[in-house]
């Protein structure tokens, strides 16, 4: 493949994106701003811990098909394409902090002479609908002196990755989404995504820039609908004796109009993307005069789930003071190092508060944890010690190995061998008679 390409971003939809095409023979490079980040990227290691990323990020550093740097012109220089794929964080008020993507677009306004003629401009990070057109392109045209439409064009193509699958995402799209802001470029972005899948292509639209931006949105909005829903069918279950979500959901599953997936019940969705997203369309949504009501619901759902770990435990134990609680898991989810906006962080908030003694482990995400919550809580080298001497134990993230552990560890390690099953990785009857089981959406008979 003959083209080149430049990245402008190397957090998870940057560095896979720019390590899975250069796989496949595309001329990658990266652009941070992240000096330690570079400095790893260069030794071909991760700077995130994403299943897949390691081997393939090795071989395309180490035979120079992926390069990186800080330095926007040597980073476009004879390129046809530029991605940005920069953070957009949410303000204080839950709306989108657009700085990083401003200031994305300005360099690579101010850089534009040095790509390849035509260039494409593709905006990749999440951004609420309007911002393409209406402030990425003014920016681009008056940093770079050039016209889009004439000189280069610009298009908005949202990424659908999910964290802790984000190789095996991008290699497999369900499909592809283009929002144009100028006629043909569409088109363009399409041919390189023909070169990469080859005969692999996923569906495809080519939209606008508005609806490619809202799709993005509604996407993930509805994912987060899902979840809260079945998390609110989840707390009316654990209230009626014999109830399970995990069967009501395989029920409700079986109707092809609902779908099997995205209907695991727990303490909530978290991580970067879901509750950021949700923030910034409903203050969206509000800034327009509408005011976004099952939205608003969908985030308050969510915001309370984590606490029905903490009920149940003080139910069982009738005080947290001064009790030792293990929580198995820190990241927002397995499989990756990430504890954004995790679940494990408001729990551990509102146990200390309570007066417990926190004492944590997770198998990837302890450096990061560590950084946010210092020496608040005690940290374990593995899961077993986690739950050494505790009065009960909480599992946050379902990590493969939790699921190992039998009703004979708990019961032989724990004080008391209480566990509450906040991810729904044990079998209610196996661990309810041998030890106090208790879980998100189950009441025993
Ligand atoms: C999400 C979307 O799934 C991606 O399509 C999207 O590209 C990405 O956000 C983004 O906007 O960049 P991600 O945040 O990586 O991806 O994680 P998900 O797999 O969506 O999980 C989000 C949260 O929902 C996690 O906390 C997970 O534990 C929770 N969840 C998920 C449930 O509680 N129940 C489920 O059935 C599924």
């Amino acid at each position: 493949m003959g083209y080149k390409i430049c990245i402008i971003g190397s957090g998870y939809v940057g560095l896979t994106m720019a390590a899975c095409f250069a796989s496949r023979g595309i001329k990658v490079t990266c652009v941070d701003i992240d000096k330690e980040r570079i400095e790893k990227i260069k030794k071909g290691e991760p700077p995130i811990h994403e299943p897949g990323l390691k081997e393939i990020l090795a071989k395309v550093t180490s035979d120079g098909r992926l390069k990186v740097t800080e330095d926007y012109a040597e980073g476009m220089k004879d390129t046809e394409f530029s991605f940005i794929c920069v953070g957009t964080p949410s303000k204080p008020d839950g709306s989108i902090d657009l700085s990083y993507v401003t200031s994305a677009a300005e360099a690579v306004g101010k850089n534009l002479h040095l790509a390849s003629k035509n260039h494409l401009v593709v905006v990749k990070s999440t951004v609420v609908p309007g911002t393409t057109s209406r402030i990425v392109a003014p920016i681009l045209e008056s940093s770079s002196g050039m016209k889009i439409g004439r000189d280069f064009g610009l298009v908005f193509n949202p990424e659908f990755l999910r964290e802790g699958s984000a190789v095996e995402d991008t290699f497999h799209p369900d499909r592809i989404i283009i929002g144009e802001h100028d006629e043909g470029s569409g088109k363009k972005l399409l041919a390189l995504y023909k070169e990469f899948y080859n005969n692999l292509l996923p569906p495809y639209i080519i939209t606008n820039t508005v609806n490619a931006e809202l799709i993005k949105y509604a996407n993930n909005a509805f994912l987060a609908t899902k979840i809260s829903f079945i998390n609110e069918i989840a707390n009316i279950c654990q209230r009626i004796p014999g109830a399970d979500v995990e069967t009501i959901a395989k029920g409700i599953g079986l109707d092809k109009r609902i779908g099997p997936l995205f209907l695991k019940a727990g303490l909530g969705y978290a991580g970067p993307c879901l509750p950021k997203d949700l923030s910034a369309l409903i203050s969206h949504a509000q800034s327009l005069g509408y005011d976004p009501l099952l939205l608003r619901a969908v985030q308050h759902t969510n915001e309370n789930q984590p606490y029905q770990a903490v009920l149940i435990a003080k139910n069982l134990l009738s005080t947290l003071k001064g009790k030792r609680v293990a929580l198995l898991g820190l990241a927002f989810k397995p499989n990756t190092d990430d504890v954004r906006c995790a679940i494990s962080l408001k729990l551990i908030d509102r146990l200390l508060k309570e007066g417990a003694q926190v004492v944590v482990f997770d198998p990837k995400g302890l450096e990061n944890a560590k950084k946010l919550l210092g020496d608040t809580v005690l940290y374990a080298d593995s899961a077993i010690e986690c739950i050494k001497d505790a009065d009960c134990c909480i599992i946050v993230t379902e990590w493969d190995e939790f699921k190992k552990l039998r009703p004979e560890d708990f019961v032989k390690f724990m004080r008391s061998p209480i566990v509450i099953d906040g991810r729904r990785v044990y079998d209610p009857k196996e661990f309810g008679n041998k030890l106090t089981y208790a879980a998100i959406g189950y009441c025993p008979s």
